[in-house]
């Protein structure tokens, strides 16, 4: 799809609406939302608060009740009627957010998309802790995942695995399996390894705790946390939430020369 100047042409626009805080979306997508003649969103995930930059004329259409089938032919009809369509995806869109087998499809339809990004969760949850979730010589790598449940999980993907790199790894979509997630989690991470909980981030009623992983399960039990909750586990926390980390980034050292800052 090529836009001319700042006027979208008619077609599908995925934007990621953020976990939540309208002040979180991209320029991007504020602008694709004010101008849009239709817009279709998962009202589970996004909360009506963003819909404040729409126009009054806009057609605003929930789909937390629909099917992938009575979804489609909404977004087919308007297109085909010339309207601006944007599909508001909860977080950023390239995850967890069913866009493929939707994209796919209206391509069949011979109809062109184009995805925005936006901030995902585990972004909140890290900015709300003032977390670096890549801290030199500790953890440099971070695991966005799920447990299985419902939506099997690849085997070789399992947590219990993927615990064994002892990253930092934001756990999407598993509240409901959260006593088993952190039993395979504990099969690598110390029991004391800090845990942030985030519920509904963004959201005017937003709660985040931080809890050793021994207590992850509990706690969530115990909060009645069983949807729109991450979990973040990772050694970077208590390293900038208990034992100040001394260590430093080659990035800004006097002795580490590069392009920019040449000897
Ligand atoms: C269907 S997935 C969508 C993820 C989304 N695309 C993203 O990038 O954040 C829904 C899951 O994302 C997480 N999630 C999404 N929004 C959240 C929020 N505001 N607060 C906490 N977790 C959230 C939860 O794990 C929830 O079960």
């Amino acid at each position: 799809m090529v836009e001319n100047g700042t006027q979208p042409k008619a077609g599908v626009y995925f934007v990621g609406a953020g976990p939540g805080d309208p002040e979180l979306l991209t320029l991007k997508g504020q602008r694709l939302i004010q101008q849009a003649d239709v817009i279709v969103y998962a009202d589970s995930l996004v909360p009506s608060g963003i819909l404040q930059f729409a126009a009054a004329t806009a057609t605003c259409i929930p789909t937390a009740a629909l099917t992938l089938e009575e979804i489609l032919p909404l977004m087919i009809s308007a297109v085909e009627a010339g309207k601006v369509v944007v599909r508001l995806q909860s977080g950023d869109p390239s995850l967890y957010s069913a866009i493929h087998e939707q994209i796919q499809r209206l391509a069949a339809a011979g109809i062109e998309v184009e995805v925005v990004p936006g901030i995902s969760a585990y972004q909140l949850a890290a900015a709300r802790l003032k977390a670096e979730l890549t801290l030199p010589e500790l953890v440099q790598t971070i695991i966005l995942t799920r447990a299985s449940g419902r939506t099997r999980v690849p085997a070789a993907e399992e947590l219990a695995s993927l615990a064994a790199h002892q990253a930092s790894l934001c756990l999407y979509l598993s509240a409901n399996c959260v006593q088993r997630a952190q039993q395979q989690l504990l099969a690598h991470y110390p029991p004391d390894t800090l845990v942030a909980i985030g519920y509904r981030l963004g959201w005017p009623d937003e709660q985040l705790w931080l809890v050793p992983l021994s207590e992850m399960a509990s706690v969530s039990q115990q909060q009645r946390l069983t949807r729109t909750t991450l979990y973040l586990i990772s050694p970077a926390l208590a390293a900038q939430h208990v034992t100040p980390f001394q260590g430093r980034s080659c990035l800004y050292s006097p002795e580490h020369h590069h392009l920019f800052r040449p000897d």
